[in-house]
């Protein structure tokens, strides 16, 4: 395993990559189309990644390669020059949110170095996060959302009725949310997108202290990369609905399918995290077209430098 860490000048190709699959998919947003969104966010990312001098391999992709023919995982991209990277992607984080034009749709892309994203399978993941400036283990998978509250309540000092928990809006999740409610928390629900959700906790301005559920184990290793850079915990567990399920992950190299991964386990060298917004949302404003120009908003961060930017791009169209 590799423990090098990326040269910070490909920081801004990452963000090139985000913005060309966010325009693609913003120019389908409110169509109806979620397939579309979605083929014109994978054409444009693909695209713009086999255009890097990099030796880029997909960890986290649109699915295996018999279900996927583009950005599949185990696809090589790039030149084929060092360095040689692990990528996490979905060029389209939110395919129904762009399909109805709602908001918080993100194109989002992860590197690592070689051999270091798990490669987690596209199934379920259990998931719990909270945001930096906590003692180690105060959230725990294991434990009740009510005690989880309870735990990071005293921690932040304040009562349990002051923490607000970000919830995806699932039948699934219903004993979760009575959970939280029964010690009085704030669930906010969101329809889809829990990539946002967990980097939500990060962000004291959006008022999430925590994310429970769950949700895409893909998405689970994009939001690690994330909250790798800006610090946080979180936790996560598999999820299997049956044997094929069982067997994916198995074919990603998982032997112990019960294990309960944290932060560092899931990306194990530091990252480059790259999100741009496609419709606009609360971590970052949608892709917008005015005067001729066309206008993104992106948030780039390393976790080698604890570097975090927002970049505003504008282009003619
Ligand atoms: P897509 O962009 O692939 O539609 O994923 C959106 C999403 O909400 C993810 O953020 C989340 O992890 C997953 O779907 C939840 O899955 P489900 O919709 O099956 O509950």
């Amino acid at each position: 395993m590799s423990s090098e860490t990326l040269d910070r000048g490909l920081v801004l190709e990452a963000v090139r990559v985000t913005e060309i699959a966010a325009i693609a998919a913003w120019k389908l947003a409110g169509r109806g189309d979620e397939k579309a969104a979605d083929q014109a966010a994978v054409d444009a990312m693909r695209t713009a990644l086999n255009d890097l001098d990099i030796q880029g391999e997909i960890v986290i992709g649109e699915g295996e390669r018999d279900e996927a023919p583009m950005l599949y995982i185990g696809e090589k991209v790039g030149t084929g020059k060092v360095p040689a990277i692990d990528i996490a992607l979905d060029p389209l984080e939110g395919t129904t949110l762009t399909a109805k034009a709602m908001a918080n749709a993100l194109a989002v892309m992860a590197w690592a170095p070689k051999g270091t994203l798990l490669n987690a399978p596209d199934t379920y993941m259990d998931k719990i996060a909270c945001g930096p400036g906590y003692p180690a283990g105060v959230i725990d998978l294991d434990a009740s959302p009510a005690d989880n509250v309870k735990a990071l309540a005293k921690a932040k000092g304040v009562d349990p009725s002051e923490i607000t928990v970000c919830v995806l809006d699932r039948p699934r999740h219903a004993d979760i949310m009575a959970s939280l409610r029964s010690v009085g928390a704030r669930v906010h629900l969101i329809t889809d997108g829990d990539v946002a959700g967990v980097i939500n906790t990060a962000d004291p301005e959006t008022g999430i202290d925590m994310y429970v559920g769950s949700g895409g184990a893909p998405e689970g290793v994009l939001a690690c990369a994330a909250l790798k850079c800006v610090g946080g915990q979180f936790q996560g567990r598999l999820v299997f609905r049956n044997a094929d399920e069982r067997a994916r992950a198995e074919r990603c190299g998982i032997t112990d399918l019960d294990k309960k991964y944290d932060l560092h386990e899931m990306v194990r060298a530091d990252a480059i995290f790259a999100a741009t917004g496609v419709t606009k949302g609360a971590l970052l404003d949608g892709v917008r077209m005015s005067g001729g120009f066309v206008h993104t908003h992106t948030l780039v961060m390393n976790s080698a430098t604890r570097t975090v930017r927002e970049v505003r791009m504008k282009r003619p169209v």
